[in-house]
């Protein structure tokens, strides 16, 4: 990013940078729980909801590739080391520990429910101070908006028997 890029950014870019990566710590947990959660769940309609749980790790990959994106932007150095992802991550890692659908259904359904709050948050954060990652942000919170309405209504079909 150019010198005048960075200039018009009205927050400070160390502060915007902490909150950035932060998320992309969260995002590659959510990416793993979802990956892990496909391959290892059982269960009823479980060819829909692997297919779904596919489809959101997919997404949060492409979250952490834009956050990625932006940290570089930015002049900064996302984290070098899986280590650091628990330890920065807003949002708790949820290991399935029971691979039964509605348990993976459930922990998932938190994790979003934890994005929704820390999108929403860092939004509020760099609203009319820089408009880049506004966007950006901005699109990543409609994706995680979307995922939680897909969980929420695989968890009533499940509970309907729709199946
Ligand atoms: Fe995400
Ligand atoms: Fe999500």
């Amino acid at each position: 990013m150019g010198k005048l890029g960075k200039e018009i950014i009205g927050i400070d870019i160390k502060k915007l940078s902490h909150s950035l990566k932060k998320a992309f710590a969260d995002e590659w947990l959510a990416y793993y729980q979802y990956w892990l959660g496909a391959k290892i769940t059982e269960g009823p309609m479980q060819e829909a909801i692997v297919k779904e749980l596919e489809q959101h790790a997919k997404e949060e990959l492409e979250h952490a590739q834009m956050l990625c994106d932006r940290l570089i932007q930015l002049g900064e150095i996302p984290p070098l080391s899986p280590q650091e992802w628990s330890e920065i991550a807003n949002c708790k890692y949820l290991a399935p520990t029971n691979p039964y659908v509605k348990n993976i259904l459930e922990q998932n359904l938190e994790g979003e429910q934890c994005a929704i709050k820390t999108y929403n948050q860092l939004l509020k954060e760099v609203k009319d101070k820089d408009h880049v990652t506004y966007n950006m942000i901005l699109k990543i919170l409609e994706d995680e908006e979307e995922h939680e309405e897909d969980l929420e209504s695989l968890l009533e079909d499940l509970k309907l028997g729709k199946h």
